[in-house]
């Protein structure tokens, strides 16, 4: 198993297309070396930030977020495994607030969601008079774990 991958290596490895990897090294996300020809070749481990990237990404981490969090890894060798769980200590409270937020998601489908609409019969008891207005814009139990108003 090769140790350099040419970018359709990595491609295909990592499931995300050749543009967007010349554009996550662009933005100095990923690092690669040159051949005498001028081609890209990247070292394995660049697999494992591409994946991070890709997931950090599903868990609503912009570009600018994760190039800080992949900023921390060390550039002049290939990462350890406690490089990578420092990087996680950070992440820990943002990915809880995520699973938070996908879990009031999933349960508030079938409930009031304190949006205003009135539209359930749950709505009478969880936001009467639509009292969740007073808490701001957008619907408050999504926004924010439920706990009745009034
Ligand atoms: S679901 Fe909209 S106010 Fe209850």
């Amino acid at each position: 198993m090769s140790d350099l991958l040419t970018i359709g290596e990595l491609a295909r490895r990592t499931g995300v297309a050749t543009s967007a990897l010349r554009f996550y090294e662009e933005r100095d996300l990923i690092r690669s070396e040159r051949t005498s020809a001028g081609h890209r070749r990247f070292a394995r481990p660049m697999i494992r930030r591409v994946a991070f990237i890709v997931f950090a990404q599903r868990v609503g981490l912009n570009l600018e977020e994760i190039g800080q969090e992949l900023a921390k890894l060390p550039t002049d060798s290939v990462p350890s495994r406690n490089d990578w769980s420092k990087l996680s200590q950070t992440w820990r409270s943002r990915i809880d607030e995520r699973i938070g937020e996908l879990e009031r998601l999933r349960d508030g489908l079938a409930e009031c969601i304190g949006c205003g609409c009135l539209s359930l019969d749950r709505c009478r008891y969880a936001n009467p008079g639509d009292r969740a207005a007073a808490y701001g814009p957008g619907p408050l139990f999504w926004i924010r774990p439920r706990r009745p108003v009034g």
